[in-house]
């Protein structure tokens, strides 16, 4: 299972993970990435190697994907985040075509400067209104929102007491502010409590961010989030809530997990992502006041330093809030939390366990990583795209499958799903047995069963565009 690499590195197929080469030896900087490469290079000899991938012509309920080493598979595509099947409706690609030929295709500067429209001015009123506040501003990503909130609000010598199991985009902004990080147990208001009143005990002084999610996409969970606000008010601290996976698709009236909670307009600060649910690139930071907001555009460099949203993403967004508040919004919310149940049921009622509770995001609990790998280099031939999450992303030994959910999967795309992904874990189950007592090594662990040829997709995929489904039957002819 092991290979020797250059400066006597062990690289293992199944073995080893992106922590292990974080931070490399030697002082040529250039030189010590390839250990990550050989590794990398051990993987896909092994067929192990899931990440990196492309979809052919757009990533729909059932897609084309061709792996980092430009090889074609098809499949029920369970990796795409589309939770609303946005980025085939018609009325968002008719808005996106007729803004690109009314101005044009690019901002053209940073919000500081002259880079807004009046497409996203009148987008970021939009989505102050939509969650109780009087102002937002929109940055280029949710990962340039989450680390520019932080970045901009936290001084060298404040706190952030963070759940252990936020966002990348939040730790590396607390990382870039601070040295204070205070990590809290993941969703135990107790254990932030402690944090903050030993923080308090000391410094009256400077602030304290406090900052969580509305809903974890490694385990679909949620904190409490009255508790957080009230506490966050108890010790003179500000809360920050990372809205991401649930806004828009979640909530009687989209407005997500704070809407269920009964916390709209309550939250001291609410910043999310256009990139689940809203079929664009961009995020937002939503607070009370213009003081904020003015802050924010001047001090957060993301937003400063960085090109305004384009138009057509701008248009594309506002329009996605039409639509989600409209009764065509609950539809469509009704019909992903519909997909959503019968994808959790059936995989329980093949043994699998998935975590947390129902949500766009249906992580499937794998354990090992090489039984997880194992399994991911069974699905490209059985005609399926999901996710594979391991260590770091997730603790050791808890890897998983992270199944995204869209509101246009058809029942039959959930029955392909389940029968394929429960045929690879058990394909992978006896994979690791004959790996285990010796019977096969990776290199021949296919000669009693080779992997089949991918089956073409050949059904029109509903609700893509007609070209992208014309596109689609060539490749399979
Ligand atoms: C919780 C959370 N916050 C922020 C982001 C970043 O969003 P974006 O993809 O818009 O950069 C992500 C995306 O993975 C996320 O999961």
């Amino acid at each position: 299972m092991s290979d020797v690499g250059n400066g006597g590195a062990v690289f293992d197929a199944l073995g080893g993970s992106m922590r292990d080469f974080r931070y490399l030896p030697g002082a040529n900087m250039l030189d010590r990435v390839d250990a990550f490469y050989q590794w990398q290079e051990t993987r896909r000899a092994a067929g192990v190697w899931p990440l990196g991938r492309s979809t052919e012509h757009g990533a729909f309920s059932r897609a084309v994907a061709r792996t980092d080493q430009g090889e074609l598979f098809q499949g029920v595509n369970f990796a795409s985040q589309d939770y609303l099947s946005l980025n085939s409706h018609p009325a968002i690609l008719e808005t996106a075509i007729q803004t690109m030929r009314d101005y044009g295709v690019h901002s053209a500067g940073s919000p500081a400067l002259v880079g807004n429209t009046s497409l996203s001015i009148a987008l970021e009123k939009k989505i102050a209104a939509f969650l109780g506040y009087d102002n937002a501003v929109i940055f280029p990503t949710g990962w340039a929102a989450g680390f520019g909130v932080i970045k901009g609000l936290v001084r060298p010598s404040d706190h952030i007491v963070m759940d252990a199991l936020s966002h990348a985009c939040l730790q590396e902004g607390a990382q870039a502010a601070t040295r204070n990080i205070h990590l809290f147990r993941h969703n135990l208001v107790d254990t932030a409590r402690e944090k903050l009143a030993k923080i308090r005990a000391t410094d009256t002084e400077n602030g304290i961010l406090l900052v969580t999610e509305s809903l974890f996409s490694m385990d679909s969970d949620t904190p409490d989030i009255p508790a957080l606000q009230e506490l966050a008010h108890e010790y003179n601290a500000t809360l920050v809530v990372d809205v991401a996976h649930d806004l828009g698709n979640l909530g009687p009236t989209g407005r997500g997990i704070i809407e269920i909670q009964n916390m709209l307009g309550k939250v001291d600060v609410v910043m999310g992502s256009f990139s689940k649910t809203f079929a664009s690139n961009g995020g937002f930071v939503a607070a009370r006041g213009r003081a904020v907001k003015e802050y924010m555009r001047y001090y957060s460099s993301p937003n400063t330093f960085s090109n305004a949203m384009s138009p057509a993403s701008a248009a594309i967004v506002g329009k996605a809030f039409d639509i989600i508040a409209s009764p065509e919004g609950a539809v469509l919310r009704d019909e992903l939390m519909g997909n959503i149940k019968m994808l959790r049921s059936l995989l329980n009622g093949c043994g699998l366990e998935v975590y947390g509770d129902p949500s766009a995001i249906v992580c499937v609990k794998m354990g090992s990583e090489a039984l997880a790998r194992l399994t991911g280099r069974r699905l490209p031939s059985l005609g399926m795209l999901a996710n594979l999450v391991e260590f770091p992303a997730v603790p050791k030994g808890q890897a998983r499958f992270r199944l995204q959910v869209m509101a246009k999967h058809s029942q039959h795309d959930i029955v392909d799903a389940v029968h394929r992904l429960s045929t690879a874990i058990a394909e992978a189950n006896e994979d690791v047995a004959a790996l285990e007592n010796g019977t096969a090594t990776l290199a021949t662990i296919d000669a009693d069963r080779p992997l089949p040829a991918t089956a073409p997709v050949t059904e029109a995929v509903p609700g893509a565009p007609a070209q992208a489904n014309d596109r689609r039957r060539s490749l399979a002819a």
